[in-house]
């Protein structure tokens, strides 16, 4: 199946529970590299995908307030957002050498500098802000992706932090950000998209 633009998003929903059928490795690939090629703020990607298969669900489940989508996933999706997004940070360094070889130094620090002129700033909580705002880009982009061949998906942000982080056992720079289940719909959704119309949202300035 591959659904046209408009359908993508017109049929994307929460998903509440998924079947029992499991998601091919094809289709899974095609998910994750559609996050992979999600923008970024600065072309940092600071994000790591961790896929969790059906046999770690119930454990999963338990740390998401035993949401039935987690419990019932083909796969859940962890994305990690990753908080060494400063000017001293190696991996930024090695990013910023991607559009900017670090033979020519003082032009490599200039672009490392301008690139990290918000992030020097911020304190450790305000990095994962940062990290996560493009976190959620990377789960739009999956969870597109996954629609238009079919599979259904449910971003889920109602989990304890903590414990996904020890069940990963995550340690600096990587903290869960947001996650993605993904399978086939066990039921039709209930409601019909309920949003505000175009006038209560679009303001022509
Ligand atoms: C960041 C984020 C976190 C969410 N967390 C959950 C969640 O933990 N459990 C859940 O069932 N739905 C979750 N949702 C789904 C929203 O409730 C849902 O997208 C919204 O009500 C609109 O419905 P629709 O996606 O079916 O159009 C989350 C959505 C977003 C964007």
């Amino acid at each position: 199946m591959n659904l046209h633009f408009c359908e993508i998003i017109e049929k994307r929903f929460a998903c509440k529970a998924f079947n029992d059928k499991e998601i091919n490795k094809d289709d899974l690939d095609f998910i994750l590299n559609a996050g992979r090629l999600a923008p970024s703020t600065c072309g940092f990607e600071p994000w790591k995908f961790v896929v969790v298969s059906k046999r770690d669900n119930t454990s999963l489940s338990k740390i998401c307030f035993n949401q039935e989508n987690v419990a019932t996933a083909s796969h859940n999706i962890i994305l990690l957002a990753r908080t060494d997004l400063q000017a001293k940070d190696d991996y930024i360094k090695k990013q910023i050498s991607r559009i900017c070889p670090p033979d020519n130094e003082k032009k490599f620090n200039q672009v490392l500098n301008a690139y990290t002129y918000e992030t020097n700033t911020l304190n450790d909580e305000q990095l994962y802000a940062y990290a996560k705002s493009d976190c959620y880009l990377a789960l739009m982009q999956m969870a597109l992706a996954a629609m238009s061949r079919g599979i259904d998906s449910c971003m889920i942000g109602g989990f304890e932090k903590d414990k996904v982080d020890s069940f990963l056992s995550l340690g600096y720079p990587f903290q869960t950000a947001v996650i993605l289940s993904l399978g086939y719909r066990r039921d039709e959704p209930k409601y019909d998209k309920v949003r505000l119309n175009i006038d209560e949202v679009v303001i022509y300035y």
